[in-house]
């Protein structure tokens, strides 16, 4: 069992990427924390990061389907992707989505969430300690679901 991690576009660029807003962790960094999480619950991690919008959605076709959870952060993908959360209510399985900074907080273009109908539930404005706490939601929301 496996959960999928999604990174849409910038953020591979994270820990250099404006780190006032999105802290100095790396990628990898944040893919060790999940991993680390998922380990504790016997989940492996299978993740994919890529700034084409139609890459995640194959990858998410392809994978999504057989995982445990799925944890996204969408980047600006999540404030107008009707693609990406077409293929989410499609592929139906218990996602969270997180962004790393406070979109609520910023300009107003960012205020719009539109995965948030399809997502078990978003974490937002908590820095990269958000992916800890996705990750621990999916992972129990797994063992409960298997229970
Ligand atoms: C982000 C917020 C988005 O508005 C932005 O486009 C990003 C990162 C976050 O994690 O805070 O790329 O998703």
């Amino acid at each position: 069992p496996y959960l999928v991690v999604i990174h849409g576009p910038n953020l591979n660029r994270l820990g250099v990427r404006k780190p006032e807003t999105y802290g100095t962790q790396t990628l990898d960094d944040v893919i060790s924390l999940v991993r680390s999480v998922a380990d504790g619950y016997g989940l492996d991690v299978l993740d994919k990061q890529s700034n084409h919008e139609g890459d995640l959605i194959d990858f998410l076709q392809l994978h999504g389907p057989g995982a445990a959870g799925i944890l996204i952060n969408p980047g600006a993908f999540g404030h107008y992707s009707y693609a990406i959360r077409d293929c989410l209510e499609d592929i139906a399985r218990p996602t969270v989505e997180v962004h790393i900074s406070n979109v609520h907080q910023r300009e107003s273009f960012r205020h719009q969430l539109v995965l948030g109908d399809v997502v078990m539930g978003q974490v937002v404005g908590l820095g990269t300690e958000g992916y800890r706490y996705a990750a621990e939601a999916l992972c129990r929301r797994y063992r409960n679901d298997a229970a």
